[in-house]
């Protein structure tokens, strides 16, 4: 069994917690919060052991969520750290996992120098084994790399323009967000795939949640017909090729969908392609996809651990993570 801790038990570790006590080969030593909160709460609630900051210990045994100890405690014992804390903390944090020899694996707010690989299992799996600090790129580049890894294997990519609509705008208003180009989306998708070329990436904010979409054109060195492409990303296990007649419009229908489907916090782990969107011009290819922001990165996350520790190849891991998590029954 590996043991596994996660530091920062927010949007992300939450969910990548409770996949670690799902899988029949780890388990979970803990998570951490800085504030006693409903979340620290409910995580107590779950049987999770809930370590704090130093110096918010006390504050924990004053709202009567008592810690299980302080966050060095859950590095020390765990075998390796999923670091689940804002964005840039864990740079902070790297080095007291260097103080105690724990690998760990950082999220995609973290710049790409914080670990040796940056990681999407179905795309680079074999570099991050072994490896002691491994980083999930972020959501959507997870979901961009998995649509890339089968096209270029298949068919080779030339280069590739996305423009990524993202949730979480603050106001009622649509920006560009960065203004500059590319955003760091295709940066980041190059750590991970070299192969893609070319890559232009522009990103937007819309003021929605959950969801974000993609629209993608992607040039390949080949010029399938659309319903070769279509058959060959619907085989791909983290990816869903949404059939047209079950009429999902928009992330609201997903995230309903999630529900109906029984999926625990609406997650969605799988990209979701709109399966009448892909269409071929010559070697041109479009499509539109939808991601989760909230659960792409989980089944990565889960991967990378077997990777550092290097438990499993790349197929196996994948199928371990898919089966405890229900992926590729949806
Ligand atoms: N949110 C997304 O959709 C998303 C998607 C993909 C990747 N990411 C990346 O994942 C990472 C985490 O993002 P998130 O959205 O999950 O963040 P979040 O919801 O803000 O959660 C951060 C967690 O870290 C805890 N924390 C704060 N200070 C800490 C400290 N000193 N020591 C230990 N834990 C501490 C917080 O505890 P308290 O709540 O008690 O303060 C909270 O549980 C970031 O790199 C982000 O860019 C996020």
């Amino acid at each position: 069994m590996l043991r596994i801790g996660v530091n920062g038990y927010g949007t992300i570790g939450k969910r990548v917690a409770d996949a670690v006590a799902e899988m029949p080969d780890m388990e979970l030593v803990g998570v951490s919060k800085s504030r006693p909160n409903h979340t620290a709460d409910a995580a107590r609630r779950r049987g999770y052991a809930v370590y704090a900051p130093e110096e918010r210990h006390d504050d924990f045994e004053a709202a009567s969520i008592p810690a299980a100890g302080v966050v060095e405690d859950l590095i020390a014992d765990s075998e390796i750290v999923v670091d689940a804390t804002p964005a840039g903390m864990g740079a902070q944090y790297r080095p007291v996992y260097a103080e105690h020899d724990t690998p760990a694996i950082f999220q995609g707010g973290e710049s790409a120098e914080v670990a040796e690989t940056s990681f999407t299992a179905p795309a680079n799996y074999e570099e991050a084994i072994g490896q002691q600090y491994v980083r999930i790129v972020s959501c959507n580049t997870t979901g961009l790399n998995r649509t890339f890894a089968p096209l270029i294997e298949a068919y080779g990519i030339e280069r590739a323009d996305v423009t990524l609509v993202r949730c979480r705008g603050d106001h009622a208003v649509i920006k560009p967000d960065p203004t500059t180009l590319p955003s760091h989306h295709g940066p980041d998708a190059l750590e991970v795939l070299p192969e893609i070329g070319e890559i232009q990436t522009m990103g937007m904010k819309v003021p929605t949640i959950r969801h974000h979409v993609h629209s993608l054109t992607v040039t390949l060195n080949d010029s399938p017909d659309a319903a070769a492409v279509r058959d060959l990303l619907s085989e791909q296990s983290r990816i869903h090729v949404i059939p047209e007649q079950l009429g999902i419009e928009s992330g609201w229908d997903l995230q309903e969908y999630a529900l109906d489907r029984g999926r625990d916090r609406m997650n969605l782990y799988e990209n979701q392609i709109w399966g009448e969107s892909i269409t071929t011009n010559d070697e041109h290819l479009s499509l539109f996809q939808s991601i989760h922001r909230e659960s792409d990165v989980v089944p990565e996350n889960v991967d990378a651990i077997r990777a550092i520790a290097g438990t499993a190849d790349a197929a196996e891991s994948i199928e371990r993570t898919n089966e405890a998590l229900g992926i590729d029954t949806v």
